[in-house]
């Protein structure tokens, strides 16, 4: 079964329609990029396909189960247990360290003290950044962000990750290095991957691409 589906997805802002029929398949494991140019509407998707909004037609679901019914007490629950999120612009929490940063998403999943230790240990080393655990944000370079909010997202072994444009603000070493990993960490714990992007190396990390232009999808239902 897909592990996340998305079937006669459509999305209006007022009177105008900015997605409109769109479906997917995920399964588990699988890594989907989305290809298209600036306005089409991949965020807008992304947002639907991760709960943070819900569409005014067509369906979403997450395991079988319609995300866009869910009560908000249900769509937080499933949201830190089965889904992660990366962000161009990082979105790390400024006040805590890299090592705090990847612990608060298993706080807040009530995971016990040494499991936590033990799962963001080996999440720290797995990004590179043991070296890094105690410090700030603001002492991080874009790149090292990234590998954090990577691993952020990932700590609670989400069957599903989704990533906006995640080397949208890298430069070009620190971009592929952010791939790298997506690729590697998603595979190695079976995680799926629906990755936006602009860019047609970027999407080479995925198994399949999808291409996007003023809120279809162009090569069909996939
Ligand atoms: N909250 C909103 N209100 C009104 N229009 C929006 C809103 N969010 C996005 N849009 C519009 O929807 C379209 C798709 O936007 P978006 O999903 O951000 O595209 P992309 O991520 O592909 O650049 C754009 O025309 C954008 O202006
Ligand atoms: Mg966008």
């Amino acid at each position: 079964m897909a592990v996340l589906q998305a079937k006669g997805v459509g999305k209006r802002f007022e009177t105008r329609w900015v997605l409109r029929a769109l479906d997917l398949e995920l399964e588990a494991g699988e890594r989907v990029a989305l290809l298209g140019p600036s306005g089409c509407g991949k965020t807008t998707f992304l947002n639907l396909l991760g709960g943070l909004d819900r569409p005014d037609e067509g369906s979403i679901l997450l395991d079988g189960e319609p995300l866009h019914q869910a009560s908000p007490a249900r769509l937080a629950d499933l949201r830190r247990s089965r889904l992660g999120t990366v962000f161009q612009f990082f979105h790390l929490i400024p006040t805590l360290t890299a090592e705090e940063n990847l612990e608060l998403p298993l706080r807040m999943l009530k995971w016990p003290e040494a499991r936590i230790r033990a799962r963001c240990s080996e999440l720290i080393d797995a990004v590179g950044l043991a070296h890094r655990a105690g410090a700030w944000p603001s002492e991080l370079s874009g790149g090292e962000m990234q590998r954090v909010a990577v691993a952020r997202a990932l700590a609670a072994r989400p069957a599903v990750l989704l990533a906006d444009e995640p080397t949208g603000n890298l430069d070009r070493a620190s971009g592929q290095a952010v791939l790298s990993l997506l690729a590697d960490l998603t595979e190695q714990q079976g995680s799926a991957l629906v990755l936006v992007t602009h860019s047609e190396s970027a999407a080479r990390i995925c198994h399949r691409v999808l291409h996007m232009e003023d809120g279809r999808i162009l090569n069909g239902a996939a």
